[in-house]
């Protein structure tokens, strides 16, 4: 059963393809690496120990993509493919409005024409923006999005559930990711920022190898037991597994529309996550305080109770794990030569 992977090269998506073809399915991946790179598709092949079905493509290519389709006959797409820098996003928001959004519907216009049934949507928990109530549910009332980053997660749901509403027998799931953490424990698969990382562990990793002279903590002052910001850290294979569990069910149902969050269901605060990783790896990190970064909200994590009851999903991994896999990952990036 073949699944169209767009975006599959990057973080989430190849952690998801490995999770795939683990689960008996064949992922075929779409990726223009513009947030990855050739070595992740290599790397994924040394991990399930078989070629992976791969295009390199730009979800806009229409005509690409078409015929991708016609040829693949996928069951089923779980779309990744999107731009995700928050602050990216507040300097040029037409990109974020051109690929997330416009490429989304004309991805829709290609799963109308081949009449594709299953649909898993790439969310953030950045829809519900600075949330009211803690721990977040799906039917919290999101709050107005903090960057156009956040809009195209907000209106692409909206896009998605007003199309899946016309389609009686199809089946559409919106995942809210909160904070993916971590790597593969292989080490052959992970996080790969392009440039200065704006997301913490990766940016603590490469303090830590030496990449970055020291990491510096966005405020202080909140109103947190620690007076830093709190988050719902998510290890990348349990929120992989999350992608095939909630593929396995949309295949098995018709008209069904379902929004998930998928996180630990537990807030850590930026000075836990720093702690754990230096009391895991056994590694000092350089930091020090600063002003507190515009966008940030001071505390969110998950209730996790609705795909725990409907799709018996579990995280396995915690944060010490995490934090172990991210380093792992980032020592084995040394040696890994980029593909150009
Ligand atoms: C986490 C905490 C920072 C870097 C973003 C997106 C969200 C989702 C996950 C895709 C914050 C602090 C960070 C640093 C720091 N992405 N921090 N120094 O902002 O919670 O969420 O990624 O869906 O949509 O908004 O994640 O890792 O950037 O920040 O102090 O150098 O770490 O202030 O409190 P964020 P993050």
């Amino acid at each position: 059963m073949k699944i169209l992977l767009t975006g599959g090269a990057g973080f989430i998506g190849s952690h998801t393809a490995v999770e795939l073809v683990n689960n008996g399915y064949s992922p075929i991946i779409l990726d223009d690496f513009r947030n990855s790179n050739a070595l992740i598709i290599k790397n994924i092949e040394k991990i399930i120990g078989k070629k992976v079905g791969f295009y390199s493509v730009d979800i806009g290519n229409k005509i690409k993509l078409r015929e991708i389709i016609k040829k693949e006959n996928p069951i089923g797409i779980i779309h990744f493919a999107a731009d995700k820098s928050v602050n990216e996003s507040v300097l040029n928001p037409l990109k974020y409005y051109k690929n997330n959004i416009s490429n989304l519907v004309s991805l829709l216009e290609l799963v109308s024409e081949f009449n594709i049934n299953s649909f898993v949507f790439s969310s953030s928990c950045t829809v519900y923006g600075n949330p009211i109530k803690i721990p977040v549910k799906e039917t919290n009332e999101t709050q107005p999005a903090f960057s156009p980053y956040g809009y195209t997660k907000k209106v692409g749901e909206r896009i998605l559930t007003d199309f899946y509403a016309t389609r009686e027998k199809s089946s559409l799931t919106l995942l809210r990711y909160f904070n993916p953490i971590g790597a593969h424990p292989s080490g052959l698969i992970g996080e790969l920022p392009i440039g200065v990382p704006s997301n913490l562990l990766p940016f603590i990793t490469q303090t830590a190898i030496g990449k970055r002279k020291k990491l510096t903590i966005y405020g202080n002052d909140y109103e947190t037991p620690d007076g830093t910001c709190i988050r719902d850290y998510i290890h990348v294979v349990d929120l992989a597994n999350a992608h095939v569990l909630s593929l396995k069910f949309s295949l098995e149902k018709k008209n069904y529309i379902k929004t998930y969050n998928v996180g630990m269901g537990k807030g850590s605060s930026v000075l836990e996550v720093i702690n754990s990783f230096e009391n895991v790896n056994k590694v000092a990190i350089n930091y020090d305080f600063g002003a507190r970064r515009i966008g940030d909200i001071p505390k969110i994590f998950a209730d996790i109770d609705l795909i725990k009851d409907e799709m018996n999903w579990f995280p396995k991994f915690n944060l010490e794990n995490s934090v172990e896999h991210a380093w792992n990952w980032e020592k084995k990036l040394m040696d890994f030569k980029y593909i150009s």
